[in-house]
């Protein structure tokens, strides 16, 4: 650098630091489009598609087969959100699919973020984008419009201290009373990742989520940034890339335990449940499906209506799983994906 230009920077440099601060922090910053909006689906490819109709069909989910291809959707919806694909060597992430809108500026800024712009794959559409994340996970982002808004459930009542409002009648019918555990939306996806802060800086920088939380930099909760769940997508550190669950919620709690007890009476496999997340605050139950990821029942989450007005915590690991609840599963945080299992 010649003196000449050293002194323009220099002075460059003087004019930024005797600016006022912009104590603004950047994930707060008012001028950020909002590309991704919620989750779509997730596409696994699986030996044979028979245990997974079974197990998301008890599960409370709608199936439509074909062949080797079984899809699955929450009743009243017009998408699916679980695709099947059989014929693999053994279950394997195929992509998630995300709501998205300025699917332009996701092109534009998906490459700076560690990501790549790619060809729809083999048999799929070519309508909305197609992206790899630093890691070679596929996404696909589309533009569709929002699903209708729930109805309002019932109200899960509580007679806490001081304030009794509950009389003279039962909150839990007798068991049979109560249909089986019914799926009303996809919530949340959560996938492994190597590297955990990678994947965040693209899926806020390259697709627009905010951070909603982390614990160190071994699993962290990616949001929309309006009238988002706690958390959309979310990443759990591992070798290399995986599909660990797929998250549905249900009326409330009590739901969340029958409907959990239910679906393991019928897996018969493992399960983490009933219990309360820290990150997110929801009530959980974890099914463990035919290839050994998760399906979970949720209530209850925390929301991020404006994420320009929420800060994100860093937790202690400690406090990464659970409030409380039962003890882990060894395997909870497998991936059964690695290719040398
Ligand atoms: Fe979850």
């Amino acid at each position: 650098m010649s003196s000449a230009a050293r002194s323009t920077a220099s002075a460059r440099s003087r004019t930024r630091s005797s600016s006022p601060l912009d104590t603004t922090l950047p994930h707060q910053k008012k001028d950020i489009l909002m590309p991704v909006l919620g989750a779509l689906s997730v596409t696994l490819e699986v030996p044979d598609v028979g245990p997974g109709i079974t197990f998301y069909t008890d599960a409370g989910l709608e199936a439509a087969v074909d062949g080797q291809i079984a899809r699955f959707r929450c009743a009243g919806q017009d998408r699916d959100s679980v695709i099947l694909i059989g014929g693999a060597g053994k279950k394997r992430l195929h992509h998630i699919a995300l709501r998205a809108d300025g699917l332009d500026k996701i092109a534009a800024d998906a490459p700076a973020a560690g990501g790549t712009v790619v060809d729809a794959p083999e048999g799929f559409t070519d309508g909305g984008l197609w992206v790899r994340d630093p890691h070679g996970m596929l996404i696909h982002l589309v533009e569709r419009p929002a699903d209708p808004e729930l109805a309002e459930g019932p109200g899960f009542e509580i007679n806490r201290p001081g304030r009794v409002i509950r009389k003279r009648r039962s909150a839990v019918l007798p068991r049979t009373a109560y249909p089986a555990a019914k799926p009303l939306r996809l919530g949340h996806i959560l996938v492994f990742s190597p590297d955990v802060p990678a994947s965040v800086k693209f899926v806020t920088e390259g697709l627009g989520m905010g951070l909603a939380d982390r614990a160190q930099d071994i699993i962290a909760f990616t949001c929309a940034r309006k009238d988002s769940d706690h958390h959309v997508v979310a990443f759990a550190k591992s070798p290399d890339i995986g599909f660990h669950h797929a998250s549905f919620q249900v009326n409330d709690p009590d739901e969340v335990g029958r409907g959990g007890r239910a679906l393991l009476a019928k897996a018969g496999k493992g399960d983490w449940g009933f219990g309360r997340h820290t990150i997110g605050s929801n009530f959980f139950h974890y099914i463990q499906d035919p290839w050994g990821s998760w399906f979970e029942y949720y209530s209850d989450m925390d929301h991020i209506d404006d994420y320009a007005l929420w800060t994100p915590t860093n937790y202690a690991m400690e406090d990464s799983l659970a409030s409380w609840g039962p003890p882990v599963p060894n395997d909870f945080v497998h991936n059964y994906e690695l290719k040398y299992m």
